[in-house]
């Protein structure tokens, strides 16, 4: 049945006196749903086999919500299920519980992370929780931090705001330095930031895929010949393909010797650094003038969830403020729009707050620490004689048969990715030093070591 929205305002908007009842069904009925693909998950694999969803558009009249029910299903039945304990392709763990609520209330209020008078205690608490990373990481006082949507926008804030604090932000010899298996929106950020791909130096790795410090101080000392100017050393703690943290002792000295910003990429990793998980070099981040923490990719928070730590609060205020002419502001008040890229923000922070007020430190560590525990188990019992590995102290673990040249691992990943997928495991196939590896991820929690087994035994 199609209805006429006009004629049916009072099933537009929560109503602002009465009982809400309209929403209250559609809240429930959307619950009962969701909940069903969860229960759903093991008889449907982590894709779905045939994607039958027809994407419809925006007609004249509108249509019922029974209508849209309909094809809210078809959408969610359509798609991947990261609950499924075979989803282990990706940094995409199933939703933590008490975080999918945080959606619902951050949607729910609708405030605004731009300003605060549009969002009193979601910019207190933003700021609360950043103070909160800050301290667990061992920073000081001065530090703080800003929420954005997901590692690539904190990466580009930190890196916007180094930029302008070395002064170089229109200076054309401006450069940053990453290891050769940093992330590829490092990229992007340079194509943000107005940087050619020469302004992007990228450091060699080591047998471990770390950042190799002869090849960081050969590069510094390049670009001191050429007349460059670096405003950044990117070090990554968790690299994409296999997990492994550059040694950020060794280059934070540097940078300390140098006077050049030390940035952390911690979007895999960094969430580790505010446990007592004990990996080796974990309490040097503190050494770093900002970090990236991105507790989407292996905690459960659910997308998109990351924030940016600085070592100094005051840089990204200098960095970023532009003043909001249409927003009043109180001086004793920040509007948050002002401490980064994006204007406006959904209350992102609160499904964050929620889920690590929810796990406390103990469920936090129990998490992480199981997802070692799983690549652990599955690099343990992995036929090493048939096998090459590429891991680190992290989750993450990329592998391909020995002696394999590019046509064959080609040819392997995805003969093997299929036969897998067939089996309900999904991993993934990334291509790594010129050659395609599979790649497991054990960032899910519903994984078990009956499933780690059941994988090893269809790998052997
Ligand atoms: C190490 C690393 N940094 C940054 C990113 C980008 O994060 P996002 O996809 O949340 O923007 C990723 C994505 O996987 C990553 O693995």
């Amino acid at each position: 049945m199609t209805i006429d929205p006009i004629n049916k305002k009072e099933k537009l908007f929560p109503t602002y006196s009465g009982s809400n009842e309209n929403l209250l069904a559609i809240l429930n009925k959307t619950s009962q749903i969701i909940c069903k693909w969860f229960s759903d998950a093991e008889k449907l694999g982590p894709l779905p086999i045939d994607i039958n969803f027809k994407c419809s558009v925006p007609d004249e009249f509108g249509n019922s919500t029974d209508v849209l029910f309909s094809e809210i299903e078809s959408l969610i039945y359509s798609s991947f299920n990261p609950v499924h304990p075979g989803s282990i392709a990706h940094l995409d763990p199933p939703p933590l519980m008490i975080s999918i609520l945080g959606d619902l209330i951050a949607a729910g209020l609708n405030n605004n992370l731009l300003a605060h008078e549009l969002s009193p205690s979601i910019s207190l608490l933003e700021e609360s929780i950043c103070k909160w990373f800050s301290i667990k990481l061992g920073f000081t006082e001065s530090a703080g931090g800003i929420a954005a949507s997901g590692g690539t926008l904190s990466n580009l804030n930190a890196l916007v705001a180094a930029r302008t604090h070395a002064g170089l932000e229109a200076d054309e010899n401006a450069v940053f330095l990453t290891s050769e298996d940093a992330h590829t929106s490092f990229v992007k950020c340079c194509l943000i930031m107005g940087l050619g791909k020469n302004n992007l130096i990228k450091v060699k790795t080591d047998n471990n895929g770390c950042m190799d410090i002869n090849d960081l101080k050969k590069s510094i000392n390049k670009c001191d010949e050429d007349g460059k100017k670096i405003f950044s050393i990117v070090a990554t703690f968790g690299t994409t393909i296999r997990g492994a943290l550059d040694p950020i002792e060794k280059i934070s000295k540097i940078c300390k010797e140098r006077n050049i910003w030390l940035h952390i990429d911690g979007s895999i990793g960094g969430i580790f650094a505010i446990t007592k998980i004990p990996i080796n070099g974990i309490s040097n981040v503190k050494f770093a003038n900002s970090i990236t923490i991105n507790p989407q990719k292996i905690l459960g928070i659910t997308k998109t969830s990351s924030i940016l730590i600085i070592s100094d609060e005051e840089i990204l205020k200098k960095t970023f403020a532009t003043g909001l002419p249409y927003i009043s502001s109180e001086s004793n008040f920040l509007n948050r729009g002002e401490l980064g890229i994006q204007g406006s923000r959904p209350a992102e922070i609160i499904k964050l707050w929620l889920g690590l007020r929810y796990l406390g430190m103990k469920g936090i560590e129990d998490v992480l620490s199981s997802s070692i525990e799983k690549r652990k188990l599955f690099e343990n019992n992995l036929n090493t004689k048939k096998y090459e590995l590429c891991s680190g102290p992290l989750h993450i673990i990329s592998f391909l048969p020995k002696g394999m040249n590019k046509k064959e691992s080609n040819e392997w990943t995805l003969k093997k990715r299929i036969s897998l997928m067939d089996n309900n495991f999904m991993l993934s196939r990334p291509f790594f030093r010129h050659r395609y590896f599979l790649r497991a991820v054990f960032g899910n929690f519903n994984t078990g070591e009956n499933h780690i087994n059941e994988l090893l035994k269809l790998l052997d």
